[in-house]
């Protein structure tokens, strides 16, 4: 099968279009015919060599895909070849087959098309997540989110919006602020101009924000307390601003204030699966509307195109997610 390969560590030109064989399912895997798959941040690190793939994960990038079910292993329930479905990977997206353990392969939404759907696995997995089942934003309250363009950080203003949260988002350009307020936000800062510790605390009224949604770590983890309301929830996804970070453990207690972190790729199929039990449960209803939870794509590229996918992302100039076809 034709699939794109990390040739060597370094810039997008590494991403070759290769021949692999494909994969068979074994117990319990599905094998999906791909037709499209999402590009992540994650992909762009692991093709710098700064991010492996876990043990025993496709050296193939690519941590999401949509297309159908080819075949099925041994001890496979629920799941026939033939559905449209869409999937969360440890590896393996960019390429015609990929297998899934079974927990972590969804039907693709009623009126969503094969490339809408690419653009939930990794970012609905990843913003519910953390957003909701673990910093549990509830309705009526208030959520500040870094990166409010990002695919995760997009997927996440429109689940809070589900929700009934108000939503207070940061970005890097005027232009983003309103792609942000297009996603749903209530109020955007552009963080280069302003400070974003002061825009929650007059978004709120001095309040505070309940939950924060974080991708910058280090850099802003003191900020993000200041930001925060009282017994309030920081949770961090990523370490694009550093992965230490000085902070006044006082503060953190007078706020009676939680901060977590986590990663979705590490996790095991049993533990995706949770995740993906609960999104079938109470979001995938959601989705055939599209009226809060849209399809937010940025460009869509063919396969053998994905360096240009990665310039794209590497850029910083892309709002939402970004897609690759494969086309045969
Ligand atoms: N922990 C997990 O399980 C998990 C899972 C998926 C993704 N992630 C992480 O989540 C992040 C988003 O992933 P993605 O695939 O959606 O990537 P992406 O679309 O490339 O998003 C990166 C975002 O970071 C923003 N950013 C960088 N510095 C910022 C700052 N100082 N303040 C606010 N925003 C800043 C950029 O926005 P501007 O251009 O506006 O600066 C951009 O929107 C990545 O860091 C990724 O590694 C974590």
């Amino acid at each position: 099968m034709k699939a794109v390969e990390i040739s060597s560590f370094g810039g997008p030109r590494v991403l070759r279009i290769c021949e692999r064989p494909r994969p068979e399912p074994t117990a319990g895997e599905v094998l999906v015919r791909v037709s499209t798959a999402g590009v992540a941040r994650a992909d762009t690190l692991q093709r710098q060599g700064k991010y492996p793939p876990p043990q025993g994960a496709s050296d193939i990038p690519g941590l999401d895909v949509a297309g159908c079910v080819e075949s099925i292993g041994p001890g496979v329930q629920n799941i026939q070849p033939g559905q449209r479905v869409c999937a969360i990977l440890a590896g393996g997206g960019y390429a015609e087959y990929c297998v899934a353990p079974q927990q972590q392969v969804l039907p693709i939404p009623e009126n969503w098309t094969e490339i809408e759907a690419a653009t939930l696995p990794e970012n609905i997995f990843t913003a519910f997540d953390n957003l909701i089942t673990r910093a549990g934003l509830k309705s009526g309250e208030s959520a500040l989110i870094h990166g409010g363009t990002s695919g995760v950080g997009s997927m996440a203003i429109m689940l809070a919006k589900a929700w009934n949260a108000r939503v207070i988002a940061t970005a890097g350009s005027q232009e983003k602020c309103r792609a942000c307020r297009d996603f749903g936000s209530d109020a955007a800062i552009n963080y280069r101009e302003g400070d974003f510790v002061e825009a929650a605390r007059a978004f709120t009224s001095g309040h505070g924000v309940d939950v924060v949604l974080d991708l910058v770590g280090g850099a802003y983890l003191a900020r993000n307390l200041d930001a925060l309301a009282l017994e309030g929830c920081i949770s961090i996804i990523a370490t694009q601003g550093g992965r230490t970070a000085e902070l006044d453990i006082g503060r953190l207690m007078m706020k009676r204030a939680r901060i977590m972190g986590s990663t979705m790729r590490a996790r095991t199929p049993s533990q995706k699966g949770e995740v993906a039990a609960r999104l079938l449960k109470q979001v995938w209803p959601l989705l055939p509307s599209k009226t809060v939870i849209r399809p937010a794509i940025d460009r869509v590229y063919p396969l053998q195109e994905a360096w240009r996918a990665h310039e794209r992302m590497e850029s910083g100039e892309h709002i939402g997610k970004i897609v690759l076809t494969i086309d045969r």
